[in-house]
């Protein structure tokens, strides 16, 4: 059987099983070690009968344990670098390869050149801090968690990368301590305690990393009210969240920063996911 016939294969039992079939391509190039580009060299190539028992080993897990395929082959792709992932921490989602996009596109916009303290509140596999750093030179970035267990992820990620993103623990802005930042950016626990969340997501990803009270802005909340000793004199300020929850965190935003401009934009799906806060003179 060739590479090609083997993908087809189990890609289509994917599909019959209710699952991604993306998954097929990111197994072969973890048991491999190899990019898509020279996965796509092999297409014509018989497959090595210790390639295939390797694959169905993991694969049988992915379809029928109930597992994710980052957590069963230990990383995931974000922004085009493959992070450490485990257990202990979200699997980065495409939405937030977003988040950091437009951040970058504001640092350009609005501090261009100039050398900006960032602060990634709740930073799990540490995607977005870590994304930033390598990204942005001009970026000194520093990341906080609850979680000690997710921030070892992070730090091993940190070192994979050589990022020089500084680590810290605690709860939301409990450990900021006497810091102040240009742009603070998170992407807090955000679904609401009583949402149906599919098994997938529920039975593997930590659920400190899911859950975000009642009605899932209890951390945005706990930022807005808080951060303003934490800002320097202009900043921005940059969540992902529900799709559905716009309004209501505009009007939270706008109850602690009544005189700054609250903007809240698109995923690519058309959804509502990004809101940001220009706190000070952004016509400077
Ligand atoms: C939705 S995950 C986001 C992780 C990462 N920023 C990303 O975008 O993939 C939320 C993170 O918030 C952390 N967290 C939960 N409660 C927290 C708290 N009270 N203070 C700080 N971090 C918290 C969790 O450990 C988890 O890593």
């Amino acid at each position: 059987m060739t590479y090609q016939e083997f993908i087809r294969q189990k890609e289509r039992l994917a599909e019959e099983t209710g699952k991604e079939e993306s998954a097929v391509v990111l197994l072969l190039e973890h048991i491999l070690k190899i990019e898509t580009n020279v996965l796509y060299q092999r297409l014509f190539l018989p497959m090595e009968e210790k390639v295939i028992e390797e694959f169905d080993v993991i694969f049988n897990k992915y379809l029928y344990e109930n597992k994710p395929i980052q957590y069963l082959i230990g990383t995931s792709c974000f922004y085009g670098y493959d992070f450490i992932v485990n257990e202990n921490v979200l699997i980065p989602r495409y939405e937030t390869e977003e988040l950091v996009e437009h951040i970058l596109y504001k640092y350009d916009a609005y501090f261009k050149g100039q050398k900006v303290d960032v602060c990634d509140i709740a930073t799990g596999s540490g995607c977005i801090a870590i994304s930033l750093a390598l990204e942005e030179k001009n970026m000194n970035v520093i990341a906080t968690d609850i979680s000690e267990e997710a921030l070892e992820v992070a730090k091993q990620n940190n070192a994979k990368f050589q990022a020089g993103v500084t680590f810290l623990q605690g709860d939301m802005l409990e450990p900021l301590r006497d810091r102040k930042f240009d742009i603070v950016v998170s992407n807090p626990p955000y679904i609401p305690l009583t949402e149906e969340v599919m098994a997938l997501v529920k039975d593997n990803e930590p659920n400190i990393a899911l859950y975000g009270g009642e009605d899932g802005l209890k951390f945005y909340r706990i930022i807005l009210s808080g951060i303003k000793p934490y800002l320097k004199k202009k900043a921005l300020i940059a969540f992902e969240h529900g799709f559905d929850k716009k309004e209501e965190l505009q009007e939270i935003c706008r109850r602690y920063f009544p005189d700054s401009f609250v903007e809240t934009l698109k995923d690519l799906e058309g959804k509502d996911r990004m809101t940001f806060v220009y706190v000070g003179d952004f016509d400077e």
